[in-house]
């Protein structure tokens, strides 16, 4: 649709950006914290990179201060559930609690509103242990993790995420580093999926704690949606779009918002013979948690073509790429997309689509947790000229503002990210932020933070409320 006038960003809309606990913070078993499954992983294989990261932990009121000079209305970040709760049950670190008070409390004093993510791809190591998600008692660690933040945050805290990507959890946890599989697994889609199902108990179960406790409070999920394309008219193609979109998004937010599993996935599990085993009182729990609201990362589409049964899935896939399962939909490639240095598909419009795509489905307001580019970006006497992220940026925020003419009720944007940190399997070399930081893969440097040309680029955008998207900013 081609619109004659735009409507404006609503007055409250909240502008800011993102980061996680494991990839910003550093200081990875600093006072009292225990080690989560990433720090026994670490990114990439072999290198200590995550104990420090952007070194956030000891530099946080720096950090807050530049979103602050950037007009950051939110700032989204997630708590580490290792540093609160060492042992991810039991005992609660009162340094960790300490840590995410003074968090909070720097952004209030800035007037940024926390937006606090639950879970962030970092099991504790000790539950990591004991089977992580595939533990059914894995709701319960999770509900009492929910607790102790509720009780210590909450009359701060006014907005909350459960679990960050739970379907990328789902759909490629060996690529991020999160799926455990017990031993003697045989059907790992089963076992995937009662972990998955464990996890939508937790998120559902924590969504109605939130209201019981903290009735002013917001809660939403966070997951990762986009469009799935079929790569032609034929009827076929369709067919196969319509079971990755299934797959990939829409078992989530039926989920969260209905509190009922997608009928093409559950049909999906039945054929593979994976359905997830339901404990007593799943059923209610999955009903009675409602959100007031979605969150959702976005980078690209994915698009599908039929698949004829016989070819096999690509391991290789990242969290962007659609996997391909035989008989269901196999992965195509769109020719009508650019990539990024990191073969990652752009799609602004497809941004738009999905948003409608959304609202039409669950009528909830929306905020986008993350869009961005990763890229190499290079300090040069001072500065980082990072034109290729502001053209993508410009061009996605103009979508939402397109989306919201279009009637979709939008609170706010949070790309990824606020600050340059350790990608999730691609270490410090691919950058996402607005404030640069001077450290590289194996050399620590100075740590130092660069305000990069983005930076100035996204303060004028904020100031203006969205409405002047042009690449000039001033430098002051
Ligand atoms: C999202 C995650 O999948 O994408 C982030 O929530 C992640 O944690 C971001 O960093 C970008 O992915 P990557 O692999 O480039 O770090």
């Amino acid at each position: 649709m081609i619109h004659k006038t735009l409507k404006p960003f609503p007055e409250d809309f909240l502008w800011g950006a993102s980061t996680s606990a494991y990839q910003v913070e550093g200081a990875n078993l600093e006072d009292g914290k225990g080690p989560s499954c990433q720090d026994v992983k670490k990114v990439p294989e072999g290198t200590s990179e995550l104990d420090v990261c952007a070194d956030q932990y000891h530099r946080y009121k720096e950090d807050i201060a530049l979103m602050a000079e950037m007009g950051f209305k939110v700032y989204r970040f997630s708590i580490s559930w290792s540093r609160i709760i060492p042992e991810g049950t039991g005992a609660v670190n009162p340094k960790g609690i300490e840590y995410y008070n003074n968090v909070i409390n720097e952004c209030l004093a800035h007037n940024i509103i926390p937006l606090v993510t639950m879970f962030h791809f970092d099991m504790p190591a000790a539950l990591d242990k004991r089977g992580s998600w595939s533990n059914p008692e894995s709701v319960d660690w999770f509900l009492n993790f929910a607790k102790v933040m509720f009780e210590n945050y909450g009359d701060r805290v006014k907005y909350w995420l459960t679990i960050n990507e739970q379907n990328m959890l789902t759909l490629v946890g060996p690529v991020i580093g999160t799926l455990t599989l017990p031993e003697g697994t045989t059907n790992v889609l089963k076992e995937t999926y009662q972990q998955n199902h464990h996890m939508l108990v937790a998120q559902a179960k924590a969504m109605a704690l939130c209201h019981q406790m903290l009735p002013d409070a917001k809660i939403g999920p966070a997951p990762n949606i986009s469009l799935v394309y079929p790569a032609s008219c034929k009827p076929e193609d369709i067919i196969a779009a319509q079971n990755y979109n299934a797959i990939r998004n829409w078992l989530y937010l039926d989920m969260a918002v209905f509190g009922k599993y997608n009928n093409i996935v559950w049909s999906y599990l039945e054929e593979h013979d994976a359905v997830p085993t339901f404990a007593p009182g799943d059923a209610e729990a999955l009903a009675n948690g409602h959100p007031d609201f979605i969150g959702f990362n976005y980078y690209n589409t994915a698009t599908c073509q039929a698949s004829d049964g016989t070819e096999k899935a690509d391991p290789g896939a990242d969290q962007q790429t659609a996997r391909g399962d035989a008989g269901f939909y196999r992965g195509y490639r769109n020719p009508n997309l650019t990539v990024t240095e990191f073969g990652w598909e752009i799609d602004p419009i497809g941004f738009r689509a999905t948003m409608r795509e959304m609202y039409s489905r669950y009528r909830l307001p929306m905020i986008v947790t993350e869009n961005g580019l990763g890229a190499y970006d290079t300090l040069e006497d001072g500065r980082v000229h990072d034109p290729y992220r502001i053209d993508y940026l410009a061009k996605h925020i103009e979508q939402i503002r397109l989306a919201i003419t279009d009637g979709v009720e939008m609170m706010g944007y949070c790309p990824w990210s606020a600050i340059d940190l350790i990608s999730t399997h691609e270490g410090m070399k691919k950058r996402y932020g607005f404030i640069y930081v001077d450290r590289e893969e194996f050399d620590l440097k100075t740590l130092d933070r660069y305000r990069k040309d983005s930076f100035y680029w996204y303060k004028k955008v904020i100031a203006s409320n969205g409405e002047d998207l042009s690449p000039d900013f001033k430098v002051e």
